[in-house]
């Protein structure tokens, strides 16, 4: 398998909304939320999975608001994160969700909360004790939160996410 991992691209629009319909059961909820945080300009990083021409796998991170002591600053939402069905479980999510950590750090972002299980995102450092700082209608056992900066100033608070989020039940 030789898979490679780069951002979207234009031609990629209409693959990563089938791909997620069918990493997620035929339900078009998550498909749908990577369209409307790409038209509302709240997707900040969109990768591809992709193995020859075909897609294989998408993670989407998005803008978040951290309403800090100080007044807001922006945060990163990682969903959603899906990969075809018969290639799950041979590294393609992780190498998803690695490849845009790295990138978010490199563009100096300092705060990512994710929706999931615990199981699963914990392997990356995410922590369900940290997303406490981060209250938020998602806050509960599956809601996470990992610093990307080991700087001093790393904003805590409140977080909103995008509006696009309401298409999600
Ligand atoms: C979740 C998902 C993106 C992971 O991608 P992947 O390429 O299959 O995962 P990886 O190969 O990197 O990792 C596989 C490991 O993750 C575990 N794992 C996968 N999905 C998991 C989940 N939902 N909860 C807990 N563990 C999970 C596997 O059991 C496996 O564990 P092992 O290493 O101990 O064998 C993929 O399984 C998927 O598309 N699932 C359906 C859509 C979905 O639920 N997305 C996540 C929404 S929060």
């Amino acid at each position: 398998m030789s898979v490679v991992v780069r951002r979207e691209g234009a031609a990629d629009v209409t693959a990563i909304h089938e791909l997620n319909v069918v990493a997620f059961d035929g339900r078009d909820e998550e498909a749908d939320l990577v369209d409307a945080l790409r038209d509302a300009g709240d997707l900040v990083l969109s990768l591809v999975a992709v193995d020859g021409t075909r897609l294989v796998g998408h993670v989407a991170f998005s803008r978040i608001t951290i309403e800090t002591g100080s007044g807001p600053e922006g945060g990163i939402a990682l969903a959603p994160v899906g990969v075809l069905p018969p290639r799950q479980g041979f590294g393609i999510g992780r190498r998803l969700i690695e490849t845009g950590l790295d990138e978010l750090r490199r563009q100096g972002e300092s705060v990512v909360v994710v929706v999931g299980n615990p199981a699963y995102y914990t392997r990356f450092g995410f922590s369900t004790e940290l997303g406490e700082d981060y209250p938020c209608v998602y806050s509960g056992s599956s809601y996470m939160a990992l610093h990307l900066s080991t700087s001093e100033h790393v904003p805590a608070g409140a977080v909103r996410y995008p509006d696009a989020f309401g298409l999600v039940s």
